[in-house]
């Protein structure tokens, strides 16, 4: 049953929650994920190796860290866009540090209305971004949009675990424990426990493939992660 949000996902709301969390978000995601996330965010890496893009746009980019990730790619350019200048500030340093700022570039940029022109990149990347959408099916058009014939859209999110222990315990973690450790560690109080409703009221599995399909999206397909925790959606245009 859908409960109402802690926090009403309008865009200003989200972006002022990701600018509180920015400075310990990158701390908190490996440590409550165990760092399983950056396993995930490899997987996806590997699944694009397959169709070496030159120029990917990374929506939802936060601090960047699939951006960074997708330098193994070999591109020639990778654009992240995001709502929160926060998220991006932190994200720059980092690509500063590495020195990988002529190929990375970070902007602040809205899902919903994406400032580039149609048929712009080789693949079109979002994770953990989608279900922050405020609009959720004009972020994708949007992403339909830009995203060239035949180029690769990955989506990686959070997803509900279909057998039922595992189901039981994720929603202990995410519902427990995670918004307890997020509430000491980060300067939002209520960040985590709107990240816990907004991925059980989330379309996920084939629910998410019927929404891409229908949204014009070709070969759409889902492969799960950690049995379920999180899975990673491809399709092409
Ligand atoms: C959970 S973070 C994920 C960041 C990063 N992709 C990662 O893997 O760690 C979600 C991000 O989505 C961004 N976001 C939410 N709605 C957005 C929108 N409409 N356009 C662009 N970014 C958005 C937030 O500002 C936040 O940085």
């Amino acid at each position: 049953m859908e409960q109402n949000l802690i926090v009403e996902k309008n865009k200003e709301n989200v972006a002022s929650m990701f600018d509180d969390i920015a400075p310990s978000y990158d701390f908190l995601n490996h440590f409550l994920s165990l760092n399983i996330d950056k396993g995930w965010r490899k997987k996806a890496v590997k699944i694009l190796s397959s169709y070496t893009p030159k120029s990917i746009l990374d929506v939802a980019t936060g601090t960047g860290d699939l951006a960074i990730a997708m330098l193994k790619l070999n591109p020639e350019k990778i654009t992240g866009i995001d709502i929160s200048k926060e998220m991006l500030e932190v994200g720059k340093k980092k690509i500063t540090e590495i020195g990988k700022q002529q190929i990375i570039d970070l902007q602040q940029a809205d899902a919903e209305n994406i400032p580039f022109a149609e048929n712009t990149f080789n693949a079109v990347t979002v994770a953990f971004g989608v279900r922050n959408f405020e609009h959720l099916d004009k972020g994708i058009k949007e992403i339909y949009r830009v995203l060239a014939v035949n180029g690769v859209f990955l989506i990686l999110e959070f997803s509900r675990p279909k057998n039922n222990f595992l189901g039981w315990l994720f929603k202990f973690y995410f519902g427990q424990i995670l918004p307890l450790i997020g509430r000491l560690f980060s300067k939002n109080k209520v960040a985590y426990k709107y990240l816990f409703q907004t991925v059980q009221q989330f379309p996920s599995g084939d629910e998410m493939k019927n929404k891409l399909s229908s949204l014009g999206f070709k070969n759409v397909s889902a492969k799960t992660l950690s049995m379920g925790i999180a899975t990673i959606y491809t399709a092409s245009k």
